[in-house]
């Protein structure tokens, strides 16, 4: 029997979106923002100059975190207001932490999303597909990354193919169930502390030009990264590359000099769906394993609107600046993407809570690894 005091925080919980629409501003406010970097140290101390000379209601503070994990923390205690973090982190500040979104980056006006994670396998191959993978084999960017780790592994879990058990031992599950792979940085001491991860998962790396470094965590292993995946399966080594729905297209027409990449047609390629049909390479938008979001920018509860309402009023000075302090610049700073990815077009309000913004697919590839003690 339910008794009636149960439910007294669905219904709160129901209000709480209502609550913050009508969130008035409070001119005074206060944000302090954690940044991890020097450079964006100092994006952060000209923003907070620029928006003071323009009379933008409301101040911004910097405090230095010195990581993602400080900033949440500092954010949860109080000691700082805001970050702006990735889709992983996100994942991990709401579960484990109670946190909450403010706004999102909009990469391309539309939507929050920032990428399209697809499977690609050369045209040539038949009878391949994503729903049978078992003894195949595929090329990932590399060991615990979104692209080549995460949602590929996240979408076999899910789809029954592989079951890591009790013990939780990923690569082994991986291992058993690809012919042979290469998932560069799989046999590094960090992510195979008693070395016994799976040789076949390197079977398909090739290392430099002198056979060395090979299934390293860098470009010396030539199928490290996305365009390495690509290149794994365009030199037959793979059936199947885990990559972005951009790889592709910033790999060709002369947009890479390598001689694999030259020889490479765009219709030499196809995508695998997760409902084992194909499409082709422009279909990504039906036909993909998991839409990636944007980064966004994270903060307690109780702060959604107060940091909203003051970011909306920061956009709308610098976010169009095409002179003077440029919100979604990084120029002169020495590094790329401070506080905001360089790719954002806008900043969007995100109204509902964290998941909301991770999505569906996203979502349940992280879920896939809920053994590992994700907190
Ligand atoms: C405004 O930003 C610029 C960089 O775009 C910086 O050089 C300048 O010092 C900032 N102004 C103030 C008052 O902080
Ligand atoms: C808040 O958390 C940060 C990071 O863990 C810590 O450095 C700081 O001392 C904490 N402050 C308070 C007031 O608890
Ligand atoms: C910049 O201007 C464009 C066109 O006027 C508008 O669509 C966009 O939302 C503006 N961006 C920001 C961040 O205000
Ligand atoms: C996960 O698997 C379930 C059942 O097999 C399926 O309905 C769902 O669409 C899958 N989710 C993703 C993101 O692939």
């Amino acid at each position: 029997m339910e008794r009636p005091e149960r439910r007294l925080p669905v219904a709160f919980l129901l209000l709480l979106p209502l609550l913050s629409v009508s969130c008035v501003s409070n001119p005074r406010t206060i944000v302090s923002w954690c940044v991890l970097s020097d450079a964006e140290e100092q994006k952060c101390l000209d923003l907070a100059g620029n928006a003071t000379s323009q009379n933008i209601r409301g101040t911004l503070q910097c405090v230095r975190g010195l990581n993602t994990r400080d900033c949440i923390d500092k954010i949860k205690n109080g000691t700082a207001d805001a970050a702006s973090m990735t889709a992983d982190d996100i994942y991990a500040a709401g579960l484990c932490h109670g946190l909450e979104l403010a706004a999102g980056e909009s990469h391309n006006r539309v939507d929050g999303i920032s990428y399209y994670v697809v499977a690609m396998a050369r045209r040539s191959s038949s009878d391949l597909s994503l729903l049978e993978m078992h003894e195949r084999s595929s090329c990932h960017p590399g060991i615990r990354t979104t692209v080549g780790w995460t949602v590929p592994i996240g979408y076999l879990v899910n789809t029954s193919q592989i079951s890591v058990g009790e013990q939780c031992n990923f690569p082994r599950a991986v291992g058993n169930f690809f012919g042979y792979s290469c998932v560069p940085g799989v046999k590094d001491p960090r992510h195979d502390p008693r070395g016994n991860n799976p040789k076949n998962l390197c079977e398909a790396c090739i290392g430099d030009e002198n056979d060395r470094h090979i299934c390293a965590s860098n470009h010396r292993e030539r199928h490290y990264g996305e365009a390495g995946a690509l290149r794994c399966v365009a030199e037959n080594l793979g059936d199947v590359a885990f990559v972005k729905h951009t790889t592709v297209f910033d790999n060709l027409d002369g947009k890479n000099q390598e001689s694999w990449a030259l020889d490479l047609e765009l219709e030499d390629l196809k995508l695998l769906c997760p409902d084992g049909t194909e499409a082709g390479l422009d279909e990504y938008e039906r036909c993909h394993l998991a839409a990636v979001p944007a980064n966004a920018v994270v903060v307690r509860m109780e702060d959604k609107c107060r940091v909203w309402k003051y970011l909306e009023r920061l956009q709308n000075v610098f976010g169009n600046a095409t002179e003077g302090f440029s919100l979604f610049s990084s120029a002169g700073y020495g590094e790329s993407d401070l506080l905001f990815s360089d790719a954002t077009h806008h900043l969007q309000r995100v109204l509902g809570s964290y998941t909301s913004w991770l999505g569906p697919t996203y979502t349940t590839m992280l879920q896939a690894f809920e053994c590992e003690g994700f907190c």
